[in-house]
């Protein structure tokens, strides 16, 4: 038997017990699904909230904790899927959204607060012009119709793996098999989702991540016809994998030079990777950059923001940048204290020095264990990725056997911590209110699902 079978077949024993823990410890949570499926389909609110072995029912969550709807409590680095950077229930937050409660939370007309959120945005991201949307999905989405708007063209360049919300265009090439991604130097453009037309998927054109060549070749067999490229800066939909040096001044060269433009998509790291994203963190400043999740404070609003070229369409009316809820007040009273009251400098160093802390103790067990893994950290976003080189591209993060991150899931959960399901996909977020006592909660988690594994 090779080590590789020997150690598969102790993460399935490992992950059949851990699971049967796990159930153990919430049968209310059992209960509530049974419940919710007769009203909901598939007995949650989206389909990204089934797990395994079962969906963890929420009851609330104050500060660096959440409790479950049994009455455990975790140290929450879930963080509603990389939203909740200010941490949960946060005085200045439950004071910013009170006080707006009170005096109305709908207009479908500008409010002040929106004016607070948009020039703070355009302060930490060196882009002078916002709007708001409510989901990254919709950000993205604007994203690609002010490309094809403003350059009339069609197609668009997307990459292998990428998420970036359930809209047309980009659910192609998501987190397919290998089967269908085609080959390496010129992969294919499959379909993420039924229900996408075939007209409209033949549209967007797929490149391997930090692979400038390819997205060269890309270019020039479509040249003049491509409007843009949408990108995550850094993918966090594969774990994290980091741009390599050049790649990302590369394609900013690159898209010039074929009169397209460039749309970052930071709904994951915006504000996470640094106050001013991966935009401010790699210093490359894209037309477009797309946010959700954290700039919201916990409350579901997105952004678009852009150079005074690009939102000059927005201005005069050549694409319609609508939606009832755009800047609703509550998101933006929400927003404006998570990101001018919370999330401020003394906050960034304090995630700073916590994931560090992360970082060390976690390389320190790996090494001590000799596990084949290692951390990728970048701001306040981190991950275990259960491989011992680097990761560059999808196919690389595609490679890694699953049942690693799903029995480490296990055991942190077990252990009360709550990390995001969906395992080898997800990483952990640090928020304003986690402590040193919840990192060591973590590692202690690591420490003995590290000494499980071994044996
Ligand atoms: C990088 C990225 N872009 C876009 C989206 C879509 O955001 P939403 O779920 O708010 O529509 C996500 C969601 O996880 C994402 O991770």
């Amino acid at each position: 038997m090779t080590a590789s079978v020997t150690v598969g077949s102790r993460l399935d024993e490992l992950i059949a017990e851990q699971e049967q823990v796990f159930l153990d410890r919430q049968p209310r949570s059992r209960a509530l699904l049974e419940r919710a499926s007769r009203s909901l389909a598939g007995g949650v609110t989206s389909s990204w909230q089934i797990s395994r072995p079962q969906a963890v029912w929420v009851s609330h969550g104050t500060g660096s904790r959440v409790w479950d709807a049994d009455g455990n409590e975790y140290v929450d680095l879930h963080g509603g899927y990389g939203v909740m950077a200010v941490g949960h229930a946060h005085p200045r937050v439950v004071a910013a959204v009170s006080s707006r409660v009170r005096k109305g939370t709908h207009f479908a007309q500008p409010t002040e607060e929106a004016i607070v959120v948009a020039e703070e945005l355009a302060r930490r991201f060196g882009l002078p012009l916002w709007r708001f949307a409510n989901s990254g999905t919709e950000a993205t989405m604007d994203a690609v119709h002010l490309m094809r708007a403003i350059t009339g063209r069609s197609r668009i360049v997307k990459v292998e793996g990428c998420y970036h919300g359930h809209h047309d265009s980009v659910q192609v090439s998501v987190y397919q098999p290998l089967e269908e991604l085609g080959p390496p130097h010129g992969p294919a453009s499959p379909v993420a989702s039924t229900g996408i037309p075939a007209e409209i998927v033949r549209l967007t054109s797929v490149v391997p991540f930090n692979d400038l060549e390819v997205a060269e070749r890309v270019f020039a067999e479509h040249r003049g016809q491509i409007a843009g490229m949408l990108l995550e800066p850094v993918m966090m939909n594969a774990g994290i994998i980091p741009p390599q040096p050049g790649y990302l001044e590369g394609l900013r060269e690159l898209t010039r030079r074929h009169g397209a433009l460039l749309a970052f998509d930071e709904v994951k790291t915006g504000v996470t990777a640094a106050p001013g994203g991966a935009t401010e963190r790699y210093g490359v400043t894209p037309d477009i950059v797309c946010l959700a999740k954290a700039m919201g404070g916990g409350l579901s609003t997105a952004a678009i923001g852009g150079t005074a070229a690009v939102m000059a369409h927005i201005t005069s009316g050549h694409y319609d940048q609508v939606g009832t809820f755009n800047g609703n007040p509550l998101a933006m009273a929400a927003a404006g204290a998570a990101l001018t009251q919370v999330l401020t400098p003394p906050t960034y160093r304090h995630l700073d020095r916590l994931q560090q802390r992360m970082v060390d103790g976690v390389e320190q067990l790996i090494a001590l264990a000799g596990l084949p893994a290692h951390v990728v950290a970048v701001g306040a976003k981190g991950c275990v990725t259960f491989s011992p080189t680097p990761v560059r591209n999808y196919r690389e993060f595609l490679a890694i056997d699953d049942r690693w991150s799903h029995c480490h899931w296990l055991y942190q959960h077990n252990g009360g911590v709550f990390l995001p399901p969906w395992g080898k996909a997800e990483q952990w977020l640090i928020s304003a209110q986690h402590t040193t006592d919840d990192v060591t909660r973590f590692l202690a988690n690591f420490a003995a699902f590290a000494d499980a594994v071994r044996g």
